[in-house]
């Protein structure tokens, strides 16, 4: 086998599929687009969905990629020799054009030709679909396996829970699939071991899809117009296997990152079990956290969705920081390693390092000013402990008073021999998010002090001054974070880190008094709020509204979650006026205005 490199393999990933008539097209956003179902992008073929479904694609019929992905579903795992919660997916996709044929044929020639992976044939196994009620056996893709040179017996038929793949959500485009696996030479540990056994004998390197149909939300399964080819090979896995090493920690990938590690916090990984573990898990927390705060369109840390996954995996490194005695600091120093080694291959990490570095280093700051009595809290709490269990409500008030992630409390007991009582804490978060969403159904009234004709008014110039601050100061991630509305002036609190320049405010108000002077309409839907977000409206306490929202929109102006009320053209409210822009606490600004 050859001993490729992670770019080595990128790159003849690209000129295989050239050679094949492929067009190359760039990662997508970790984050999607348009796609409330799911975090993250988790595969390459999420971002595809709608060109699987017919849509044309502007590139063609024949794509290949590199796609960065993120699947977090066991982040406890993670400090293994194999869990990831970032990794990289290369990907090449028949819309409609070729099919099962032209793909086994290529997957055994990019496997086997010493042109590219140069792969022992004789050290390969497929697993094929087995077949069901659902959808025939695969005796096609069997076939074109032996017909280019895998034996009968190193082909298996396996079930659904093998050979299928699905989108993340229970709907969309599906169908059986092809794996392909490395033999590492490791005895078979029994006489049925297969690729599906995971004693560690076969290494799965590649998975092509053959989506031919669509599965309806009644769960039956409607053949597709076309006919696609969907294939995923897992870069980190596959140069571990290329390199023969035995952790995905061990490859070129990960040796920049895992010795500045080493060098900061002064260990060795290998050295016991415990520091291995430990810098493993800093690596792939740090990794992932700079992939999703440097792509497009990144996320902050937060308590909701991706900011709160970026917490959890920044907590959790900085954790494992102190656990080597590292000081404060390092994460962002093991962060500009990774930016300065994945910087060729996704140019976005360079253009947003400041606020990569910025943002890791505030997290830990932030983290700084509860961990240490939160720590205490806890030893105290373990050292008083009658019984084996931690309450659900002392989990709770370490989550909600010192900011500890439960998934670290329930981490922290385990290394301790204690429990957490989950449901006790379950009880006591909804009981939380209750309050909080009844607050939150307040200020879903937008502040409103009452609905006399001018708060109305200042209402909507409130709608107006949002959009404004976004697009005046060019930061969208500038977002409401109060608001009080009387008779006389509105009040908006807003993230940003600096007061406005004198200028700056004249042309928020500028941009305001237009939209004013453009006499539009104001227009009120109601949808869903996952529908709601995919019309890219505002929407500021998210998750916590109900099903069915308000989307009141103001031309091209502003689009905007709410529950009214408002007035119905903008030439109703006057003059528009910024009286004063002042701090109201860390990192968020207070604007006072008036209509005139
Ligand atoms: N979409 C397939 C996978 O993720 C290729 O394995």
């Amino acid at each position: 086998m050859k001993k490729i490199n992670a770019a080595q393999l990128r790159q003849m990933w690209f000129d295989f599929y050239k050679s094949k008539g492929h067009a190359l097209i760039g990662s997508a956003s970790l984050i999607p687009e348009n796609d409330p179902t799911v975090l993250f992008t988790t595969a390459g073929m999420h971002p595809l969905v709608p060109y699987l479904l017919g849509q044309k694609h502007p590139q063609g019929t024949r794509l290949a990629d590199v796609q960065k992905c993120v699947r977090t579903g066991d982040i406890e795992e993670v400090g293994d020799a194999s869990h990831l919660t970032f990794f990289e997916m290369l990907g090449n996709w028949s819309l409609g054009d070729y099919f099962k044929k032209e793909m086994i044929s290529w997957s055994y020639e990019f496997l086997t030709s010493e042109k590219y992976l140069g792969i022992d044939p004789e050290k390969l196994s497929v697993t094929v679909f087995a077949g069901d009620d659902d959808c025939p056996r695969d005796d096609e893709s069997a076939t074109y396996w032996e017909n280019a040179g895998i034996p009968r017996k190193r082909i298996f038929f396996l079930p659904k829970e093998h050979n299928w793949w699905g989108p993340a959500g229970l709907t969309g485009p599906c169908g059986p699939d092809t794996e392909m696996f490395v033999d590492t030479g490791k005895p078979a540990c029994s006489p049925e071991c297969s690729p599906a056994c995971s004693c560690g004998k076969y290494l799965e390197v590649w998975n092509d899809v053959f989506m031919q149909y669509n599965k309806t939300a009644e769960g039956t399964f409607e053949p597709l117009r076309q006919k696609n080819v969907d294939t995923g090979m897992g870069l980190e896995r596959t140069i571990k296997t290329l390199q023969g090493v035995g952790s995905v920690y061990e490859t070129d990938l990960f040796a920049p990152i895992i010795s500045k590690i080493e060098e900061l916090t002064g260990t060795k990984y290998g050295s016991d079990e415990a520091t291995t573990k430990a810098i493993r898990v800093i690596a792939d927390h740090i990794r992932t956290a700079v992939m999703i705060i440097g792509d497009d369109r990144g996320v902050l840390c937060s308590n909701v969705d991706q900011g709160y996954i970026l917490r959890r995996l920044l907590r959790r490194a900085v954790r494992f920081i102190k656990q080597l005695g590292g000081e404060k600091g390092l994460l962002s120093k093991v962060a500009e390693v990774i930016i300065n080694e994945y910087k060729e291959v996704y140019p976005e990490l360079d253009r947003n390092s400041a606020r990569v570095l910025g943002e890791i280093d505030a997290e830990e700051e932030r983290f700084e000013k509860t961990i240490t009595s939160g720590m205490k809290k806890f030893t105290a709490i373990r050292d008083h402990l009658v019984g084996d269990t931690i309450a659900g409500n002392t989990a709770f008030k370490l989550y909600d008073t010192y900011g500890f992630p439960i998934e670290m409390t329930v981490e922290l007991a385990r290394e301790a021999g204690l429990n957490v009582d989950m449901d006790g804490f379950d009880a006591a978060y909804e009981a939380h998010t209750a309050k909080s969403r009844a607050g939150a159904e307040q200020k879903f009234k937008c502040g409103l002090a009452d609905h006399g004709e001018q708060t109305v008014k200042l209402h909507t110039a409130t709608h107006l001054l949002h959009a404004a601050l976004k697009r005046t100061l060019g930061d969208s991630d500038i977002s409401q974070k109060g608001s009080n509305i009387t008779e006389e002036r509105l009040r908006f609190d807003f993230n940003f880190p600096r007061p406005l320049s004198p200028e700056e405010i004249k042309s928020v108000e500028a941009a305001v008094n237009e939209a004013i002077e453009a006499k539009v309409d104001v227009a009120c839907e109601e949808m869903t709020l996952d529908e709601a977000k995919a019309a890219g409206a505002e929407a500021h306490f998210d998750s916590k509204y109900g099903e069915r929202v308000k989307v009141y929109t103001i031309g091209k102006y502003s689009k905007e979650v709410c529950g009214g009320p408002h007035v119905a053209n903008t030439g109703e409210l006057g003059h528009f006026r910024i009286t004063k822009e002042q701090s109201s606490s860390a990192g968020i600004r207070r604007i006072k205005a008036i209509l005139e």
